[in-house]
Formats: C-alpha cells, structure tokens, sequence
C-alpha cells in the first residue's frame, strides 16, 4: 500500500470537511523539517561533540546544554523567513524573537521547547521537541509577551517530536492526534499511527516518587492507593515508569495508556508547578484531549487555564481519561 507522508496528510486535511489554512500547513512543514535537522544532531552525539554543558543559563535558571542551545537556534532560523509567522517564544528565550524585518509577516505565533528532557543527553536517553501553534491576536501591532498568553483551547495545532530509536512526529491541528515515523534514508514523515486514541483505563502511572514527601494529601492518597495493588481500594497491581524526559513519558501514555503527573507540591508552590504551560503542558494537554485521554491541573483543565507569563509554570496531570477524573475528584474532595 502507498505510504502516505505528512505533506499528503496535511493537504487532505486541508480539504477534509475540518479544513486547514494552507498556511498552518506550510508551517507545520517548516516546523517538521527543522525537526528532522534537530534529529541528525541529536543522532550524531559526541561525534559532533554534541554533548554536555553550553555553558550559559536560559532565564529560568537552568544550566543550557549545547543542544538546548543548538535545536532553539534550528527552529528560529528554519521559521523565521517563511512568512507565516508574527513572532515567536521558546524556553531558551526571555521574550518574543520578533521576524526580522527583511521578512514578510504571517498571522501565527509559535511556541517551543526545542529540547525537552535535556537532562537525558548526556546518558542517551530519549529527548524530544514540543511546539504549539496560536493565531497572533487580530490587530497586534507591535508583538509583545500579550499576544502569547491566550489559553490553550485557542491552539490551532500542537505536536512533539520523539528522537528515540526512531524519530517520530506526534501532531494535532484539532481534528484527532496522529503519528508519523521518520524514515531516515527518504528524510520522509510517514503516517504510521493514525488517530491514537488513549486507552481509558490503565495500570501504569508515571512521577516523580522522590518528591513524594512534597506531595499534597489527594496526590499522596491517589498514589497510596496504587502503591497498595491488589490488596488496596484499587484491587489491582499498577506498574510505574518515570523516564524524566516529558516527551517520551507522554508518548508512552499515548501508545500504550497511563497517567502521568507532575503535581503541585511544597517545594514548587511557589513557581505553581514544576512543567511550563505554554510549551510543554498545553501543546501536550492538546494532544491527549485530541486522543481521548483528559488533561488538568488536578482542579481546572489545562486548556481553559488563562495564562499570565510565557515562562509560567502549571501542575500537570494526564492520560487516560477515568484515572485522570479520579485525581480531579481527589483533589475536589480534599479542597
Ligand atoms: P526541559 O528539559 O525542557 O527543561 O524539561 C524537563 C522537564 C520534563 O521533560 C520532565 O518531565 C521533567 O522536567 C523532569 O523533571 P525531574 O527532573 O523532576 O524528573
Ligand atoms: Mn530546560
Ligand atoms: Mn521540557
Ligand atoms: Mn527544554
């Protein structure tokens, strides 16, 4: 059977009867082949002399890898020339990067993590970009932090990119969250995992259990009860993964089903969370609703959160949809 690629994917969506603007997907294109390029890098490693510290801190004080660096850099050279863009925001990046002049401008914003789970480089193990993509406000003249901070239900499309044994490009522009595998030797995205849907219920959660003693109680309570398998409330056993890269821990709970949490606890309460809302949690939340699975905060859905900074932190829970409403409910319960 014919392989079907991202650009005939996108075209038929384009004239599906839940169209896209051509636009959207000659930005979407421009998007997926800065990817590939981040890809080769991340391939490549210490050959290139890849790994390690850049040296310098983003404005959230976090040291930078060179990759952080390098993979912020594809992305704003690869979409800044293209014309369908306003501006753009990033995590390495303490405001808007503005088009330069000498381009035309478009009506979209684009907002990235172009590395997330750096941390996981220096040992090999899976990173990923995340990206999502807002109308710039009609009427902005000048783009500011403002024009960012619409809520995610306002996204028209959001993805994340896996560079694990293989490269895979997960997307939605609304209409079902769909997989594309990279094929190395074509530099092809093939569609290979149409409409993902999240199973409902699962056996799996994924979090960070050194900060457990950090936890508010209806997490605390909700984990405990998994904790006790069979012999617990739940009567089953559950099984945990924690990879600490978000990508990859999301695209597991894609293919396969589970929970992921990144709650609120003591030690972050005063940044609000640990995860960014604009470039990891909302493009993220997006994608799950789109596969069926739910996304909160634990007391409000992420997409309807009205944020008030680009680098604004959320709690995060998401996945499967019955596991995810039962946190929810423990926290309503507690508050
Ligand atoms: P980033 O590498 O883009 O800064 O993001 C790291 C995030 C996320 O990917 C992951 O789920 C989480 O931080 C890991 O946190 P812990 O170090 O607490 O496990
Ligand atoms: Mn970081
Ligand atoms: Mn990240
Ligand atoms: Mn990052």
């Amino acid at each position: 059977m014919a392989r079907v690629t991202l650009t005939q994917f996108l075209i038929e969506q384009q004239r599906s009867d839940q169209p896209i603007a051509s636009n959207l997907r000659l930005l979407i294109e421009v998007v997926a082949r800065a990817v590939k390029t981040i890809s080769v890098h991340v391939g490549k490693g210490n050959i290139a002399g890849l790994l390690g510290n850049a040296g310098t801190d983003n404005v959230q004080g976090e040291a930078q890898k060179k990759l952080d660096v390098i993979a912020n850099e594809l992305l704003l050279q690869a979409n800044e020339w293209g014309g369908h863009l306003a501006a753009m925001a990033s995590e390495e990046l303490e405001g808007p990067s503005l088009i330069p002049n000498r381009y035309p401008k478009g009506e979209y914003l684009l907002v990235f993590d172009p590395l997330d789970g750096s941390s996981n480089i220096d040992v090999n193990i899976s990173v990923g970009t995340i990206f999502s993509v807002l109308r710039c406000p009609e009427g902005t003249r000048d783009v500011d932090d403002t024009a960012f901070l619409q809520p995610g239900r306002q996204q028209v499309a959001a993805g994340y990119a896996v560079y694990g044994p293989s490269t895979m490009l997960v997307l939605t522009v609304g209409a079902g969250t769909h997989g594309f595998t990279l094929d190395r030797e074509f530099g092809a995205w093939v569609l290979t995992h149409p409409d993902i849907r999240i199973p409902e219920s699962t056996k799996e959660f994924a979090i960070n259990a050194s900060r457990a003693r950090f936890w508010e109680p209806p997490v605390q309570r909700y984990i405990g009860e998994l904790q006790q398998g069979v012999e617990g409330p739940r009567e089953q056993d559950f099984n945990m993964r924690w990879v600490a890269s978000m990508v990859a821990d999301v695209h597991r709970i894609l293919a396969r089903g589970g929970i992921f949490l990144y709650p609120l606890d003591d030690k972050n309460r005063r940044n609000g969370g640990h995860l960014r809302l604009m470039y990891e949690a909302n493009p993220m939340a997006f994608i799950v609703e789109q596969a069926g699975g739910a996304a909160s905060t634990g007391r409000q859905a992420i997409l309807d959160v009205q944020p008030s900074g680009l680098h604004q932190r959320v709690p995060v829970v998401l996945g499967s949809r019955n596991e995810v409403e039962r946190v929810v409910a423990y926290h309503a319960e507690a508050d």
